[in-house]
C-alpha cells in the first residue's frame, strides 16, 4: 500500500504533486507528504490524515521544480505526522518516500545505525539514513543509493532527493508497483499511471531491483551492478474520465452502476468471429493440461474464485482447489501432479498473492492471473493473463470487479469445456447478456435497496447473511462488503451451518440476509430461515423469480441459475452501500483499509 509520486521539470511541483496523490490515496489514506526542492534547498510538508489536509498546511509561496509526494497506509509506526513521509537524513540532505516494507530494518539498524537518532517509528527511515552513511564515507549518490538497496530485504518503491542536487530524483523499485511517466521538458514517477495521467500518458515499467536515474531530459535505469537496461515506453490505455467520479457523489456508486457495461464488455472482448467466447489458445491448451485447478486469491477475489471453481468444475469437469492466498503460502496442500495455478486480483499487486505465485513458480508450475491491471506485477510474472476490462476500480470496496471475475471465469471454464468436447445446453454470450439486463434492473433498484437498509440495518450491532451453494459464496461476499464499508459485524454462512453454533447469536430483531436464487435449495434455504425466525430474527429474503414466495423483500430477475451469483450481488453491494451512507461512514475509502495490499 502506501502511494508514491514525483516530478522534475519547469513547472511549479506542488500542484502536479498533491493532485497526484489525490488519485493515488486509494492505496491508503492515513498521512501524507510532499518535499519540494529549489535554489534555498528542501522543504517538506507532512500531516496526519487526508490530501486535503495536506493541501491545507502546503506553504503556496513555495515554487519549485522538482518534488515527491507519499500517501500513507501506517505499516511501522502509528499514523503520525512524524512517521508520514518523507523522511530525512540527519543532516537533511537526503529526502525520501518509500512504498513497501523493509523486513531487515531492525537489523540493519543495529549493524550499521547504532549512532544515528531516529525521529520516526518507520522502516522507511533507515535507507534514507543508510544513504547520508554511504555518501559520508565517501560515495558518490548514486553508488550509495545502489549499495544501500543491496542491504534491504522486503519491498520497495523509492523517490528520493538530495538537496544538493536539483536535477535528479533517485528512483529503485522492488516488489512494490512504480512506474516512470515521460514527458516533454520534464519526466514523472508514479506508483500507478492514473496519478500522472494529468501530464502524461506515456509510462516506462520498472523491473525488481532497477534504479532509474530522473533528470528532466533524461530516464537512465540501471540494474543493481550500474548496468544501463534499455526500456520502451508504453502507452497508458486510461481515460481520464474513467478516474473521475462524475456526477456520482461515491466511485463505489459509479462503479455499482457501471456492472451491466463491464459486462457486456467482457462479452465485446472475448467474442471470436464465430460469436463465441474463448480464450487465447495457449490457455486453453494450458487449463486442458491440468489435473486440478488451484484457485489462490483475497478478499473479494476469494469470493469470485469460490464462483469460478463452480463454473470450471460443472462445465468443464476438472477439479478446483480455491485457497486464500495469505494461508497458501504458509501451507501449502499436497499438489496433483499436473497443476495449472489461476490467480485472482483485481489490483494485480496483492503481496500474499504474490508471495505464492513466486513460490510456485520456484517450483516450475505454470501460472494465469486474472486481474484487471494490464502490466501488473501479478500479470507480468503469470505466465498467461486474462484481463477484466472493468476500468479502474477506485472505491476500496470491489463491486465491478467481482463481477468481471466471475464473467471471465465463466468464459474460461466454458471454453475449456469446448476444448474438451464437453456439450453445453446454453450459449454462454446470450446467457450473459441476460445477466447484463437485468444487472440494469438492479442498478435502478437503488430506493428499495436504501430503504432494506433503513429497515434492516439502521441501528444493528451485526448482521448475518445466508445462502446455499453458489448463494453461500454471494453471502460471504455480501457480509464483507457490508462489513467493510459499515462496520457492522457482518458474517456470510452456509444457511444449513447456523445450527451447528451460530444460531446461538440470533437475539430479537437480528437481520438475516437470505439469498434464494438456486431451485436445489430453494426449500431447504427457506426452512434454515424459519429456524432463525422462529428464534426472533428479522429476515430479509431476495429471491429470484420463479422462486419467490410471498413474503420475500426483493426478487431478482431470472437469469441461468450458474450466473445468479452476477445478479444476486448487486443489492448486497447497495444494501451495503446505503447501511454505510446512512452511518455517515467514508464510503470509499473506510477505516484502516486501502484499495491495493501490497504488503504481506
Ligand atoms: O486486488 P485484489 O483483488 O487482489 O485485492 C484483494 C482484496 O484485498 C480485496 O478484494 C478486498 O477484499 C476488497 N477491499 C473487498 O472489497
Amino acid at each position: 500500500m502506501c502511494g508514491i509520486v514525483g516530478y522534475i521539470g519547469e513547472q511549479d511541483s506542488k500542484e502536479i504533486l498533491l493532485r497526484g496523490l489525490e488519485k493515488l490515496e486509494y492505496r491508503g489514506y492515513d498521512s501524507a507528504g510532499i518535499a519540494v526542492l529549489n535554489h534555498n534547498g528542501v522543504h517538506v510538508f507532512k500531516e496526519k490524515g487526508r490530501i486535503a489536509v495536506l493541501r491545507e498546511i502546503v506553504d503556496a509561496s513555495v515554487s519549485a521544480p522538482i518534488g515527491i509526494g507519499h500517501t500513507r497506509w501506517a505499516t511501522h509506526g502509528v499514523p503520525s505526522k512524524v512517521n508520514a513521509h518523507p523522511h530525512q537524513s540527519s543532516t537533511k540532505r537526503f529526502t525520501l518516500v518509500h512504498n513497501g516494507v523493509i523486513e531487515n530494518y531492525n537489523h540493519l539498524k543495529r549493524d550499521y545505525l547504532q549512532s544515528v537518532h531516529f525521529e520516526s517509528e518507520t522502516d522507511t527511515e533507515v535507507i534514507v539514513q543508510l544513504i547520508e552513511q554511504f555518501v559520508d564515507k565517501g560515495l558518490e549518490v548514486e553508488s550509495a543509493f545502489r549499495e544501500t538497496l543491496k542491504l534491504l530485504k522486503g519491498s520497495y518503491a523509492l523517490g528520493l532527493l538530495d538537496n544538493q542536487d536539483q536535477d535528479t530524483i533517485y528512483v529503485a523499485k522492488n516488489k512494490s508497483p512504480l512506474l516512470i511517466g515521460l514527458g516533454k521538458g520534464f519526466n514523472v514517477v508514479a506508483s500507478d499511471a492514473m496519478a500522472m495521467l494529468q501530464v502524461t500518458d506515456q509510462y516506462v515499467e520498472l523491473m525488481d531491483k532497477e534504479t532509474v536515474i530522473v533528470k528532466k531530459d533524461s530516464v537512465t535505469i540501471k540494474n543493481l551492478e550500474g548496468t544501463v537496461i534499455e526500456r520502451a515506453p508504453y502507452t497508458a490505455e486510461l481515460d481520464a474520465s474513467d478516474i473521475e467520479k462524475g456526477t456520482y457523489p461515491h466511485y463505489m456508486l459509479k462503479e455499482i452502476d457501471e456492472q451491466p457495461a463491464v459486462v457486456r464488455k467482457i462479452i465485446g472482448n472475448y467474442r471470436n468471429e464465430n460469436g463465441e467466447l474463448t480464450v487465447d489458445s495457449d490457455i486453453r491448451q494450458a487449463m486442458i493440461g491440468a489435473d486440478r485447478i488451484y484457485i489462490i486469491a483475497a478478499g473479494t477475489s476469494y469470493h469470485a474464485g469460490l464462483v469460478g471453481k463452480q463454473y470450471i468444475e460443472k462445465l468443464a469437469n476438472v477439479p478446483v482447489e480455491v485457497h486464500i492466498s495469505s494461508e497458501f503460502s504458509y501451507n501449502m496442500p499436497l499438489l496433483s501432479e499436473k497443476p495449472l495455478f489461476i490467480f485472482i486480483s483485481q489490483s494485480g499487486e496483492t503481496a500474499d498473492s504474490r508471495a505464492v505465485l513466486v513460490q510456485i513458480k520456484e517450483m516450475g508450475y505454470k501460472a494465469l492471473t486474472i486481474t484487471n491491471v494490464q502490466g501488473s506485477t501479478l500479470s507480468r510474472e503469470a505466465d498467461y493473463t486474462l484481463l477484466l476490462h472493468a476500468g479502474p476500480e477506485i472505491a476500496v470496496a470491489s463491486t465491478k470487479a467481482y463481477t468481471a471475475q466471475i464473467a471471465v471465469l465463466a468464459i474460461l471454464a466454458r471454453d475449456t469445456a469446448r476444448a474438451k468436447g464437453i456439450d453445453i445446453d446454453f450459449d454462454l454470450s446470450q446467457e450473459l447478456g441476460i445477466v447484463a439486463s437485468a444487472m440494469e434492473t438492479l442498478v435502478d433498484a437503488k430506493e428499495e435497496m436504501e430503504q432494506i437498509a433503513r429497515d434492516y440495518l439502521s441501528t444493528t450491532r451485526n448482521c448475518f447473511f445466508i445462502g446455499r451453494g453458489i448463494d453461500y459464496y454471494v453471502g460471504m461476499e455480501g457480509a464483507l462488503k457490508l462489513k467493510e464499508i459499515s462496520y457492522i459485524q457482518a458474517e456470510g454462512f452456509a444457511g444449513g451451518e447456523l445450527k451447528h453454533g451460530t444460531i446461538a447469536l440470533i437475539e430479537d430483531g437480528t437481520p438475516i440476509i437470505a439469498l434464494a436464487t438456486q431451485e436445489n435449495v430453494n426449500l431447504g434455504i427457506r426452512g434454515n430461515v424459519k429456524e432463525v425466525v422462529a428464534r426472533g430474527a428479522n429476515p430479509c429474503i431476495i429471491s429470484m423469480k420463479g422462486l419467490n414466495e410471498e413474503d420475500d423483500r426483493y426478487v431478482i430477475p431470472t437469469v441461468h441459475e450458474l450466473f445468479t451469483p452476477l445478479v444476486s450481488v448487486i443489492p448486497v453491494q447497495l444494501i451495503s452501500y446505503y447501511a454505510a451512507l446512512h452511518r455517515e461512514c467514508d464510503v470509499d475509502k473506510p477505516r484502516n483499509l486501502a484499495k491495493s495490499v501490497t504488503v504481506e
